[in-house]
């Protein structure tokens, strides 16, 4: 459904109203207030967004890449509602429920077999930290490589992987020496040897630390780094390398994983099978499921539970996010939405390059994962997030949903729901274009 803005100003006067009331009961560091943010939502239905004051808006970001298969979709709700009459908690790792079994192996059936194990999770941050410690226990080496830029989520040990200083800085005296950051192959600012420069990194950081390096984990596509592809060959040769080096190639599908690219998994794209694989967001259809895949062999490795498991939380295997999970993978098989959304992608990818303006620095990505980074310069390249920010206000006010994303927020990600339309499409795309006209109009009036 197209946006309807029907309030005067947005955010509207509720909205307003529940910012003040927010402000006096939550950390000042979570939600971002300010006059143009945010709007509080009400209800939702498969791309679209009521919010308190009675405006519709379009997501073009599944709410964190999360609403793949729509928000409130049919299927999820009639799934978590008969589940919720049965049995709502059960006993993760002591009395598990039935449905937690029912759900473990449908997902690995998503898998090829040798990956064959998984532990649960709620979080991706916390499917990261199972891949860590999978990762320490097979390898026993504490040691890791991770990307710059990469986002791996917030709890301490996923922060670790995590890169952006803005994350890091206050916690750095509790951060570990054992992750060690290399440049994203990242062509558009380095250039066709991108692949190859980021892997000689990789190689000098690898040579250094030997004794202490156990494997590697990466965003097959980064994220909110600003959805950087890396080039093709890069992810095999990387495999090639950790093959070579007895290192374990760590996968975080968190925000890829399950049809967003235009592929079950992203790692399908160029055929490199990881040795763990983390996945999170969309196969939750909205509620916290997350887990950390790999093979039986290097599952082994974590000794055998006397009673009293080593690394388990309250919540593993619940049975209302795993009726939800279910609900969702038969939602993704039944909807071939892998080749819906490459088809779908490469309209909105069209789309957006036709804008055609001076400040589009390149829009890029696959699938519906697509990011339109924002340069005040074609040639120095030199990052415009005044004007992402812009744009996600001004689209805010038209009733479209984005986020800002990459190193310095200069760039603009769009992973809306996949049951997004051509007609919706066509309108957020317009907005833009109107959004930047008048900007650029109003630049070339203030540099008369
Ligand atoms: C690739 C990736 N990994 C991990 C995470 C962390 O997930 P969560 O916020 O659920 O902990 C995210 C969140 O955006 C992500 O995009």
């Amino acid at each position: 459904m197209l946006p309807s803005i029907v309030s005067s100003e947005i955010p509207g006067p509720n909205s307003k109203q529940l910012a003040q009331r927010l402000q006096r009961v939550e950390s000042p560091g979570l939600t971002y207030l300010s006059a143009d943010f945010p709007i509080f939502w009400e209800k939702s239905s498969e791309t679209n967004i009521w919010d308190v004051d009675g405006n519709c808006f379009l997501d073009l970001n599944s709410a964190f890449g999360v609403s793949g298969i729509g928000h409130c979709n049919d299927s999820v709700i009639e799934a978590i509602t008969i589940q919720a009459k049965e049995l709502i908690h059960g006993m993760g790792d002591v009395h598990p429920p039935k449905i937690k079994v029912e759900f473990m192996e449908k997902l690995l059936d998503l898998f090829p077999p040798q990956l064959d194990q998984a532990i649960l999770s709620c979080n991706g941050s916390d499917a990261c930290e199972s891949a860590l410690k999978t990762a320490q226990v097979y390898t026993k080496k504490p040691g890791v490589i991770a990307f710059e830029y990469g986002y791996h989520g917030l709890g301490y040990g996923a922060l670790d992987l995590t890169h952006k200083p803005h994350f890091r800085s206050k916690f750095t005296e509790r951060l570990t020496e054992y992750t060690f950051h290399v440049p994203y192959p990242n062509s558009y600012r380095n250039g066709s040897s991108a692949g190859e420069q980021s892997l000689n990194f990789i190689k000098e950081v690898f040579h250094k630390n030997k004794e202490l390096i156990g494997s590697v984990i990466i965003e097959p596509i980064q994220g909110r780094g600003g959805v950087i592809v890396p080039p093709t060959g890069f992810l095999k040769d990387l495999k090639e390398f950790c093959e070579e080096n007895n290192l374990l190639l760590i996968f975080d599908e968190i925000y890829t994983g399950f049809c967003r690219t235009g592929k079950m998994f992203a790692f399908e794209e160029e055929d490199v099978l990881p040795d763990i694989i983390c996945v999170g967001k969309t196969i939750g259809g909205g509620l916290p499921l997350s887990a950390c895949i790999t093979s039986s062999e290097i599952m082994n490795s974590w000794d055998k539970s006397n009673g009293e498991a080593i690394h388990t939380s309250t919540f593993l295997g619940n049975p209302l996010v795993c009726a939800a999970g279910l609900a969702v993978i038969e939602d993704l098989q039944k909807n071939n939405w892998h080749q819906k959304n490459k088809e779908l992608g490469e309209y909105l990818k069209n789309k957006l390059t036709e804008l055609n303006c001076e400040f589009i620095g390149e829009v890029r990505g696959k699938g519906l994962m697509l990011g339109m980074e924002l340069v005040k310069d074609k040639h120095n390249k030199e990052p415009f997030p005044q004007l992402a920010e812009h744009l996600m206000v001004e689209s805010l006010k038209k009733g479209l949903i984005v986020l800002t994303c990459g190193s310095q927020g200069h760039t603009l990600s769009f992973s809306p729901p996949f049951t997004i339309t051509k007609e919706e499409i066509d309108f957020a795309v317009n907005e833009f274009s109107e959004i930047l006209k008048t900007f650029i109009q109003q630049n070339q009036e203030d540099n008369l």
